[in-house]
């Protein structure tokens, strides 16, 4: 089974080939620097470098995988969540797909393409049902997977994303974008004496059985703590753990919830060293499976997963119909 996969719901344009499991080619251009002198992503240029870059993928990862587009089994495209004229522009290369060459259409969810990375990095198939953590700029999340196409969602962030708080963080201590990177280098630098409170009341005022992420109060005090002159890489390191400890309550709520022995962790977030460390140490505590992509490009934005999740949709036998919508939000 041949299968191509297409990306372009926010920063990252990206064309992907995976056949039985194996990825021939996962194309990847990141617009993060067409981005960096807003400190966010702009709608319209996201959307103006997809149409640009995407046939220049297209073209690179058919030449990669030396396969015939006219013998493929389908065409799998993110068409939910995301910027929808960003959506727009891969939903109509898999339309010119499926007309020109008559692939049939798998149209998927990007957020749920995430819990599909590690597998195909593992060449792993998946066994459900699994509980899905989702790290990224745009979303955080957990979800129980019972199948291809089957989640429930257990826990959503009342306010930001994760990713987007370590932007914002970066921002108020004047690092750069996107922030991750550059605040994960600054709490390297630094070493707390002991066992050191510094941002106590955050994760005193969770309610007791909900399980749900909010960042806002996080963001707040670090911009209190630079406003007081504290030093920015203690702040960094402070603001990380305090993110990182919300991070495993919830999941641990999650888990005591759900009768399930396996975590499968995606997004940007976890590029990050120390969120990595902690989940390990998390999973060995608590005796469950917990895996995570080893490789940063299947953490963050790729077509590869969306290729791997449209195969078993594919398999489940779904076909969508070429007037497929894209939407901002997710569907049901
Ligand atoms: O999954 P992703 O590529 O896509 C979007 O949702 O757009 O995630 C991007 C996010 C950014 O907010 C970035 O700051 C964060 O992932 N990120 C990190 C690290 N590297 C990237 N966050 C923490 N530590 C990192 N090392």
């Amino acid at each position: 089974m041949i299968g191509i996969g297409i990306e372009s719901s926010c920063d990252e344009t990206s064309v992907a080939i995976v056949e039985d499991g194996t990825i021939l080619s996962n194309q990847i251009y990141s617009q993060i620097k067409e981005h960096t002198p807003y400190l966010g992503v702009v709608p319209e240029i996201a959307s103006r470098s997809h149409l640009l870059k995407i046939n220049e993928l297209y073209d690179r990862a058919i030449a990669e995988s030396g396969r015939d587009i006219a013998s493929f089994d389908y065409v799998a495209v993110t068409t939910r969540p995301g910027l929808v004229g960003s959506l727009m522009i891969g939903a109509q290369l898999a339309r010119c797909l499926h007309l020109v060459h008559g692939l049939p259409i798998v149209t998927v969810d990007h957020v749920e393409a995430h819990f599909y990375a590690g597998f195909l990095e593992r060449r792993e198939r998946p066994s459900y049902p699994f509980l899905g953590l989702l790290l990224s700029g745009g979303n955080s999340a957990v979800f129980r997977v019972e199948g291809p196409g089957r989640l429930i969602k257990l826990a959503d962030t009342r306010d930001d994303a994760l990713g987007e708080a370590f932007d914002k963080a970066s921002n108020v201590l004047g690092l750069g974008y996107p922030g991750g990177p550059h605040i994960e280098r600054a709490a390297s630098q630094y070493a707390p004496a002991g066992k050191e409170r510094f941002f106590p009341a955050i994760l005193k005022d969770l309610p007791p059985d909900e399980i749900s992420f909010s960042f806002s109060g996080i963001k707040t005090a670090v911009l209190l703590a630079a406003k007081r002159g504290e030093q920015k890489e203690k702040i960094a390191y402070h603001f990380q753990e305090t993110a990182f400890d919300l991070v495993e309550r919830m999941l641990l709520r999650a888990l005591r919830r759900e009768n399930v022995q396996h975590i499968e962790a995606s997004g940007g977030v976890l590029a990050n060293q120390t969120l990595r460390h902690r989940l390990d140490r998390f999973a060995e505590k608590h005796a469950i499976s917990l895996k995570y992509p080893v490789s940063k490009a299947l953490c963050t934005d790729n077509a590869a997963m969306v290729a791997s999740l449209g195969q078993y949709l594919f398999e489940a036998g779904i076909r969508d119909p070429a007037d497929f919508p894209v939407s901002s939000v997710r569907m049901a």
